[in-house]
């Protein structure tokens, strides 16, 4: 995972719901930690010093080995293209969750399906940011705020809606 706005937030989430985060990189470096990296700690750390180099919640690794790193779920969160016909066949992961656009290049998807490799793609796995950018507007027209639970009840209606025909296809 790669620990920006949205792989932060993603880390938190998935530490809340009672998930392990075992490597994280940036720009600046990469961490690893098999017990599950401390995400609130990292993120004073990442704050305070720009970048995630430096963290003593884990061990320091050679960033270019997170892709191919044994793990259950694999995010990628800052660049596209970065899953490509260099790395496929190395990709040990059972799920990469698109939270980028494009990470996958489309030439590796029949490598990835051979392996048994479950893609959440980009257009469902990053969209809600802009579903509730919309709702945001949509408040703005009405002249009325919503309150954060009204935000998550009305993003879960419209995501499982997107989601059944995606899934549909
Ligand atoms: N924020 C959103 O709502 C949103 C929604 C959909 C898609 N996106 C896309 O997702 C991407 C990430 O968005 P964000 O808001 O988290 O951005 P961000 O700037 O907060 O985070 C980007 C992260 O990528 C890292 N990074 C940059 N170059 C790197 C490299 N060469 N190797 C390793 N790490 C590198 C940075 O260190 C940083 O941690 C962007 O490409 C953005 O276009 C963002």
């Amino acid at each position: 995972m790669v620990f920006g706005n949205i792989g932060s937030w993603a880390a938190q989430l998935i530490t809340k719901a009672g998930g392990k985060v075992v490597s994280i990189r940036d720009v600046t470096g990469a961490v690893k930690n098999s017990n599950g990296i401390d995400i609130a700690k990292l993120k004073k750390h990442s704050a305070e010093n720009r970048g995630i180099k430096g963290f003593d919640g884990g061990d320091a690794v050679d960033p270019t080995s997170l892709l191919t790193e044994e793990c259950d779920v694999l995010i990628p969160a800052a660049l596209g293209g970065v899953i490509n016909k260099d790395n496929a066949d190395a990709i040990k992961a059972k799920y990469i969750i698109e939270a980028v656009n494009h990470p996958t290049d489309t030439e590796v998807d029949e490598i990835l399906a051979k392996k048994g490799v479950l893609i959440l793609p980009d257009i469902m796995a990053n969209s809600g940011g802009v579903m509730v950018s919309c709702f945001e507007w949509v408040q703005n027209i009405q002249g009325f705020m919503w309150d954060e639970e009204k935000v998550n009840r009305e993003l879960k209606t419209y995501m499982t809606h997107a989601s059944n025909i995606v899934l549909n296809i």
